[in-house]
């Protein structure tokens, strides 16, 4: 259990969002670990700033998580969440096969967005002078355990699609929480970055297929071939390897307005 292994809980009921309070709190000198979970959210965000609509039965959950190594290695607080948050979903609903991750940040069922995990990090004065500033991370996690946003331009799904069975929000966090807690150990602040990465490969989805991925300025589309040592996509692409840090993956190549090819 989270809570016994010295990590404390602030639980709501309405905010604006679990990473945003957490973040308030950091600049007011929380350094965790510490769980802000709230029922809804009234201005949820995902990636790159979109809207992640919260009802009342979906998870929305944040720990704060300062002194977890150098700066440098926070980026791979998405995989090592990514990976526990299979470990949970897995122990919750006793199903092994139809949870997937989506790089960079994607929680997948039967290939549908399930939820996703929003990482932050927030500068803060250490009051060292050989070393002034350190940083703490926001691990956000959002899961649609109750309900899926609708007219989304992708497939979205909700853990109650599974049955009757379906955990509610309250037990995957149970789980979640646990998880996070091994996975985080099984890291130790970088140096586990090997094993999080090969079980974050055997989950992957696409890996090995064609994809496209959108990037700010243009489309790149090739084979995902592999996650590299600090957690890019590798892209085998017609003109060689290329390395992304960050961009939207699909399956397959572009299509064109006639339905062909591009
Ligand atoms: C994504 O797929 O774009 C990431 C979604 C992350 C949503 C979670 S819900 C809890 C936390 N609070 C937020 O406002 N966002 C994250």
């Amino acid at each position: 259990m989270a809570r016994a292994r010295g990590v404390r809980l602030l639980a709501l009921e309405s905010v604006d969002s679990t990473n945003d309070e957490a973040r308030r709190l950091i600049e007011a000198g929380e350094r965790g670990p510490l769980w802000v979970v709230a029922a809804r959210q009234t201005r949820g965000h995902g990636r790159l700033g979109r809207e992640w609509i919260s009802p009342h039965g979906n998870l929305h959950a944040s720990l704060v998580l300062g002194n977890f190594g150098e700066a440098a290695v926070a980026p791979q607080l998405g995989f090592v969440a990514g990976v526990a948050a299979m470990r949970g979903l897995r122990a919750a609903t006793g199903d092994a096969g139809r949870f997937a991750l989506k790089w960079p940040n994607d929680l997948l069922l039967d290939g549908a967005k399930l939820g996703g995990i929003l990482l932050e990090n927030v500068g803060v004065p250490t009051g060292d002078a050989r070393a002034p500033r350190a940083s703490v991370a926001i691990i956000g996690l959002g899961v649609n355990c109750a309900e899926a946003p609708r007219d989304l331009p992708f497939e979205a799904c909700a853990l109650a699609s599974i049955g009757p069975n379906a955990p509610d929000a309250a037990t995957l966090f149970t789980h979640l929480s646990d998880a996070l807690l091994d996975t985080l150990d099984l890291w130790r602040g970088g140096e586990g970055f090997a094993p999080i990465r090969d079980a974050w490969l055997a989950d992957a989805a696409y890996l090995g297929a064609h994809i496209r991925v959108e990037l700010p300025r243009e489309t790149v589309e090739g084979r995902f071939a592999t996650i590299d040592a600090i957690g890019r996509l590798v892209l085998a692409t017609r003109d060689g390897e290329r390395v992304i840090e960050a961009g939207d993956v699909s399956l397959g190549p572009r299509q064109t307005t006639a339905g062909g090819v591009a």
